[in-house]
């Protein structure tokens, strides 16, 4: 069988058992471990060193990683990755913040990431490069006479052809990026719309619903939503009730119906429509009968847009607090720190409602998390962003529109009202809808798609 070769960003690199923030290594650590294989990317520092890749073997898996220099750091990583791409991919170009100098560093980036990694593959390596950080990578390793099966995973949504054009340099990334063999989306929106602006601003022919062609290259569209270990995550959040966190929790509530929501501190998570939304239910609810707790870990504080919103976040919980609270209640916890996965399992149980309403997502595993850690018997209610790529799957959900705060607030106290049959219902249909699913099972998927057998079924060029 060929070896798996993932690349991506950041490496997660098993450091005993600290929680990582963070779709993509959750959901890609377990398959890893149990495949073996290579992995390449970013070591997390940031050095001086133009050093070749330092080498880690962790059972199976290899890890290969590279510093970055700070000046490759602040273009590739804080300045084109997340201060272009990411609001433009999310359909927030007003945070984006472009210097030309950026794009360049970026490219550049990728081809130091081909330059480390040619020298480290086989011939018949399967190589999965993952999301917007490495757009140019595929591009680059053709350039270097890599022919072996290539496939591209976006873990973050893809925007209409318009929305995307506003990001300078994303022609030639997608023309990059169409250098792979195989393109893989969490959802049939993100591939259409991929599509689109591929035919649209790339000069890309659209083959059939699934196949792109460009120079005469065929490339396979498919959507792969990732997912996530139910019932292990069922498991661990059951077990959490007899923990200290839970129990503290616990006691703190006195009975009051808990709301959670769990986020990286970040714009496209619509924490600040989230607590306005709050402030509304806060208004017109009794005292002392709902509290919530957001847990908001920071995140790529580097970015001027993220530390805005940390501040932003903070001024709005004290005045939900101070206009609200009384001397033994406070309705709003924000806490701007990460806690274990352990923990927030059995927080998510505890939680009458969660509380999960990006204003765009590619996925958002945190509502699968909320749905799983649910005691059946007498469930939660989750309410879910329309615009959160687990809508697709999560229908029985209460979706809402993330701008509308008054709308939100009104879903959230009718999930607080619902009847306990209609919380069963809704669950049981959540539930089914990501029980028998897996990461592993999502990354097998990829990687038979990314089979020389499968590949063998794309047309020929020209002959379509
Ligand atoms: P993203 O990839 O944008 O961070 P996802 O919801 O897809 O968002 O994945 C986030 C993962 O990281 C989930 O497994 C979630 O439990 C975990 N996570 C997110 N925020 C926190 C937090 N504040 N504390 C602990 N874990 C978190
Ligand atoms: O889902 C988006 C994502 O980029 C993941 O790939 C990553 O694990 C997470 O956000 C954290 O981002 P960063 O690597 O920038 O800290």
């Amino acid at each position: 069988m060929s070896r798996i070769v993932v690349v991506s960003n950041r490496v997660p690199v098993p450091q005993g058992n600290a929680g990582q923030a963070g779709g993509l290594a959750v959901a890609l650590l377990g398959l890893m471990q149990r495949r073996g294989g290579l992995w390449f990317g970013w070591s997390g520092a940031v050095t001086d060193a133009n050093a070749p890749p330092g080498l880690t073997q962790r059972g199976g898996v290899g890890y290969a990683t590279i510093d970055l220099t700070e000046a490759e750091h602040r273009g590739y990583y804080t300045g084109y990755s997340n201060g272009v791409l990411w609001p433009m991919l999310h359909g927030l170009p007003h945070l984006m913040s472009f210097r030309r100098q950026d794009l360049d560093i970026y490219r550049k980036v990728n081809r130091r990431f081909a330059d480390n990694l040619v020298p480290l593959l086989r011939r018949d390596d399967r190589i999965w490069v993952h999301d917007y950080h490495l757009l140019a990578l595929p591009g680059a390793l053709r350039q270097r006479g890599v022919l072996g099966a290539t496939g591209f995973f976006l873990h973050v949504p893809f925007p209409a052809p318009d929305a995307a054009a506003v990001a300078p340099g994303i022609r030639g990334l997608v023309q990059d990026v169409l250098q792979s063999d195989l393109l893989g989306f969490q959802t049939a929106a993100d591939r259409d719309n991929f599509a689109a602006t591929a035919v649209g601003f790339a000069g890309a022919a659209r083959l059939s619903e699934d196949v792109l062609e460009l120079g005469g290259r065929p490339v396979r569209l498919g959507i792969f939503p990732a997912e996530i270990a139910a019932p292990e995550f069922a498991a661990t959040a059951a077990a959490q009730a007899a923990s200290e966190p839970y129990q503290l929790l616990a006691r703190s509530l006195r009975g009051q119906a808990l709301l959670l929501g769990v986020d990286r501190l970040d714009p496209t998570k619509g924490l600040p429509e989230r607590l306005e939304a709050f402030r509304r239910v806060v208004a017109r609810r009794a005292p002392r009968s709902l509290a919530m707790l957001q847990i908001a870990a920071p995140s790529r504080e580097e970015v001027m847009a993220y530390r805005r919103l940390r501040q932003e976040l903070d001024s709005a919980a004290g005045a939900i607090n101070s206009e609200f609270g009384e001397p033994d209640w406070v309705p709003l916890r924000l806490l701007a720190r990460p806690q274990t996965r352990d923990t927030v399992a059995g927080f998510m149980r505890q939680a009458r409602v969660g509380v999960v309403t990006p204003i765009r997502d590619g996925m958002n595993l945190v509502a699968k998390e909320y749905v799983a850690a649910q005691d059946p018997a007498d469930p939660g209610v989750l309410v879910l962003s329309r615009f959160a790529g687990a809508a697709a799957q999560l229908s029985s959900a209460l979706l809402v529109n993330p701008h509308d705060a008054e709308g939100m607030a009104e879903t959230i106290c009718a999930a607080l009202d619902m009847p306990l049959d209609e919380r069963r219902a809704r669950w049981r249909e959540c539930w089914e809808a990501i029980a028998d699913a897996s990461p592993e099972g999502w990354g097998e998927a990829f990687l038979r798609a990314l089979s020389p057998e499968d590949l063998a079924r794309l047309p020929v060029a020209g002959t379509a």
